[in-house]
């Protein structure tokens, strides 16, 4: 199932040293948002019969293959509900310009993925940033941090990088506060198909009636089957009638709808053939971060109970008390490459990616312990 990509140009093996200087100790990539697992099968050899035939401007429609997915996910979506947009990331930039105006203030629960406090700077919008408990999980008293002037409430569902799932009456509690403020509630469920066999995951797609037509879901290929050098299509399932419309204008203006070869990829990594190669996958990687929980159930190391997503999120506070730096240095010390806590707002910490062969996690444990042994 895994490989060991060194020199094959991948970002999260290849560009380690321009990242994090040097170490004695042979590097162990668990940085970047990929995985060490080849997409299936039909992937390449899509692309490729693809490639030998087809020429010029194409109309393809992902909106069936996306339909047909989350509906196998128990998630209804309909074909008009489906924007094309290029990456999500992107899709929610179209997402805030089309539907809040210049200097509005957006919500976010932090920690999460830079990028989308970025893109909210970007628009010349003003984030807002709501702390959430990182041992216990996000829940319902959080609601109590939002201010009420927001225009926008930006979700991530799994939250990325601590891999806590939105509980399901939090998310309803959510959208119903939304909904009475008349704003979007916009979630990105890229991590939703990595989720711990007993937890479920609540997508936003699932809430009822009003509820659903407040909320904007951001979805992709890219993460789920490891298509982050196509990049895989990305979407926005946008149920209200008016926000869709708006936002699609948005992205179509500046053509910022997914690529051919984007949409030919997620048609065939969405189709029910690859339903027990995510389930494989998605077991491993649960498997891979519970060996890290366990591992380090010994120290203040261990990660927070992370219940979906391929990361690891950990407290190096007890190794690097200044608090600077901690990738770096635990880099330096380890060959173990993570990524850094102060990315996401929280110095000290860092992110494990466990996306990667069992080996490489039990190898990490080893060199964590005997750092901890040091202190
Ligand atoms: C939560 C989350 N959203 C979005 C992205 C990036 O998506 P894209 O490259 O399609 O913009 C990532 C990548 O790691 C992510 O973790």
């Amino acid at each position: 199932m895994f490989e060991d990509r060194t020199g094959t140009d991948a970002l999260k093996f290849d560009g380690v040293s321009l990242r994090y200087g040097d170490s004695q100790h042979s590097v162990l990539p668990m940085w970047v948002a990929d995985m060490d697992i080849p997409p299936p099968d039909n992937v390449g050899q899509s692309i490729n019969a693809f490639l030998a035939g087809h020429y010029g401007y194409q109309m393809q429609d992902i909106a069936p293959a996306i339909v047909d997915w989350h509906g196998r996910r128990h998630q209804p979506v309909q074909d008009h509900e489906v924007v094309s947009c290029q990456s999500v990331i992107g899709g929610i930039k179209s997402v805030i310009e089309a539907l809040t105006q210049p200097n509005d203030t957006i919500a976010l629960f932090a920690p999460v993925y830079a990028p989308l406090i970025e893109v909210v700077r970007a628009c010349h919008r003003t984030p807002v940033l709501i702390p959430f408990d990182v041992e216990t999980g996000p829940g319902r008293g959080d609601l109590d941090g939002i201010p009420k002037n927001i225009a926008m409430l930006v979700l991530c569902n799994p939250q990325n990088p601590t891999g806590h799932v939105w509980p399901q009456n939090t998310l309803v509690a959510l959208a119903s506060l939304c909904q009475r403020l008349r704003i979007p509630m916009v979630c990105d469920e890229v991590h939703s198909a990595f989720v711990s066999p007993t937890v479920s995951f609540c997508s936003a797609l699932q809430l009822a009636g009003d509820l659903r037509q407040t909320t904007i879901v951001l979805q992709s290929a890219t993460k789920a089957y490891n298509l982050a050098h196509i990049p895989g299509a990305s979407y926005a399932v946008i149920p209200k009638a008016s926000w869709q419309q708006q936002v699609r204008r948005c992205i179509e203006q500046c053509h910022l709808y997914s690529g051919t070869l984007s949409n030919v990829s997620l048609m065939a990594a969405y189709s029910e053939q690859n339903d027990g190669w995510l389930k494989d996958v998605s077991l491993q990687i649960h498997s891979n971060r519970k060996q890290l929980e366990q591992g380090l159930a010994y120290s203040s190391l261990a990660p927070v109970n992370s219940e979906a997503t391929f990361f690891c999120w950990l407290d190096l506070t007890a190794l690097y008390p200044s608090q600077e730096q901690v990738a770096r240095l635990l880099f330096a010390d380890t060959g173990i490459a993570a990524n850094d806590g102060a990315s996401f707002g929280s110095p000290g910490w860092v992110r494990l990616n466990v996306a990667t062969n069992p080996n490489n996690v039990t190898e990490a444990l080893k060199r964590l312990q005997l750092l901890w042994q040091q202190i």
